[in-house]
This record gives structure tokens, sequence and C-alpha cells, in this order.
């Protein structure tokens, strides 16, 4: 996992609040249902599960377990975003995650999808452990490098997408933090994401020149780059990029 050490909460929520409006739109994946499914029946929560959605932002992972579920809570940091959020959850409570106010054993699952990578990430993860019981289930769904070949070259594109992004990650960091944290039984499974480009970094929170400079990237992207993300260049000037995303679950050991 590579961090930058720069990166506070409130630069996070000036963000946040920023790409509130456009955010469920900003990227294909956002509302994928074809992912969420995947995620929903790998975890099978049953009808009586509690469940905690971690950096839940607009909703968009509550929203699958809604329902189905017996409770669902989400967690967020940003006001605006959980607003958004507020219809898909059965509670919703505004804090950090490093420090979740809840008690030992409270949920039966606990998921986060795109949120530690603002994060003290092995804080977060320690804190969604603590919060879950034993034999209870995490889940963390992260965009990751597929490994040394590309990982220069994407994370450079994922700062420039984000800039307040602190930690970016290989699937088996997911895998680490887990474990680290005391879960056990851990797998990661990979997730292909087809992303046009232009859409993915047109969030509304960054100027033209940082998109310029993701397409600069894209555009020289090396033999060992395109290898994995198999980037295909439009003749109408589209960027495509096969974007990963590692599911990591985990069970909390007893
Ligand atoms: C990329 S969005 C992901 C939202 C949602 N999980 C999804 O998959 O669509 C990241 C979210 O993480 C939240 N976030 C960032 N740092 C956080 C923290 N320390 N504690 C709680 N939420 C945080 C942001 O406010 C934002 O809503």
């Amino acid at each position: 996992m590579r961090t930058r050490s720069d990166i506070t909460n409130s630069k996070v929520v000036e963000h946040f609040t920023a790409r509130t409006d456009k955010y469920d739109d900003s990227s294909k994946w956002c509302t994928d249902l074809t992912m969420l499914a995947k995620v929903f029946s790998h975890l099978a929560p049953s009808a009586e599960s509690v469940v905690l959605d971690v950096a839940c932002g607009t909703g968009l992972v509550s929203k699958t377990f809604q329902g189905k579920v017996r409770k669902l809570v989400g967690v967020d940091l940003t006001e605006a975003m959980f607003n958004k959020g507020k219809v898909f959850t059965d509670g919703l409570v505004h804090s950090s995650a490093e420090c979740l106010p809840f008690k030992n054993d409270a949920f039966d699952l606990a998921i986060e999808r795109q949120g530690i990578q603002f994060m003290d990430a092995a804080a977060a993860v320690s804190e969604m452990v603590r919060a879950t019981r034993p034999n209870g289930k995490i889940c963390l769904i992260q965009l990751c490098a597929y490994g040394e070949e590309d990982q220069d070259e994407y994370f450079e594109i994922l700062r420039l997408r984000n800039p307040a992004r602190k930690n970016f990650f290989l699937r088996e960091d997911l895998a680490t933090l887990l474990k680290d944290a005391g879960c056990a039984e851990v797998e990661v499974i990979d997730y292909i994401s087809e992303e046009n480009v232009d859409r993915w970094s047109d969030h509304g929170a960054i100027r033209d020149e940082r998109r310029a400079g993701i397409r600069d990237v894209y555009r020289h992207a090396s033999p060992g780059f395109n290898k994995y993300h198999a980037v295909r260049l439009e003749e109408n000037g589209t960027i495509v990029d096969r974007m990963l995303f590692g599911i990591a679950v985990g069970t909390v050991s007893s």
C-alpha cells in the first residue's frame, strides 16, 4: 500500500461536498448492479443480518442491502453525501470511520466500497472488525493496481483524479489489512469495470489540467500498463480502461 501523509479529513469533506451532485454518475462502477449483485450473493446476508455500510456516501451500496436485511446502518464523514444516501439506510451516523461510535460486536457484516483510500486504512478496518461479531464478515471493495507493472502509472492517474486520496492499493494490501485486523479465511475476488476515462474524471471537483494530465498518462502508457488495462483509444477520442476492483472478504476470528 502506498500512502500520502498530507491528506486531512477536511480536504476529503471539501472534495466530496463538491462532488455530491454528480457523484452517482461519476463512474460506471458507482451504479453497476452486476458488481453489487456479485458482492451481495457472495456475502449472502440473512434477513436477520445487521449490516454496516462504512463511507456510505450517497447510499449506492446501502441500497443493495436495504429491505433484504434486518437493519442497515450507514456511516460517512461528508454531510452532503450522506444526506443524499439517507433514504437507503435504516440509520445514518455522521462520523469518521477511524473511530466508529458503535459497541463491540454490534453488526453481522461490515462493508465498505471505495472509502478506505481516504482514511487511516488500518484504523478503519480494525474498527470495522471491532464492531462486527465473531464469525461475522468484513468486505472491502477497492480499485487496485494489477501489480508492479502498472502501479506507478495507475497510482499517478488515481492521484490526479482525486487530490484527497491518501492510499493506493494492490489486491494483496486488502488481504493484509483484513488479516492484520483479525480476520481469517480471507479471499480477494477480481471484478473488472470498463470505464470511459473522460466520464470518470469529469466528477466536478478537479480542474481541466488534471483531466488533461490523466489523458496524458493514458496516451503514453507503458507496455506493462497496457498489458493489464488493455486501454482502448476510440476514434472519437474516448479512452476506455479495464479498471480492476479487488473485492476482499474476511471472517472475524472468534
Ligand atoms: C468514493 S465515495 C464512496 C461512497 C460509497 N461507498 C459508494 O461506493 O458509492 C467515498 C466516501 O467516503 C467518505 N469518507 C472519506 N473519509 C471518510 C472517513 N474518514 N470516515 C467516514 N467516511 C469517509 C466520503 O465522505 C465519501 O462519501
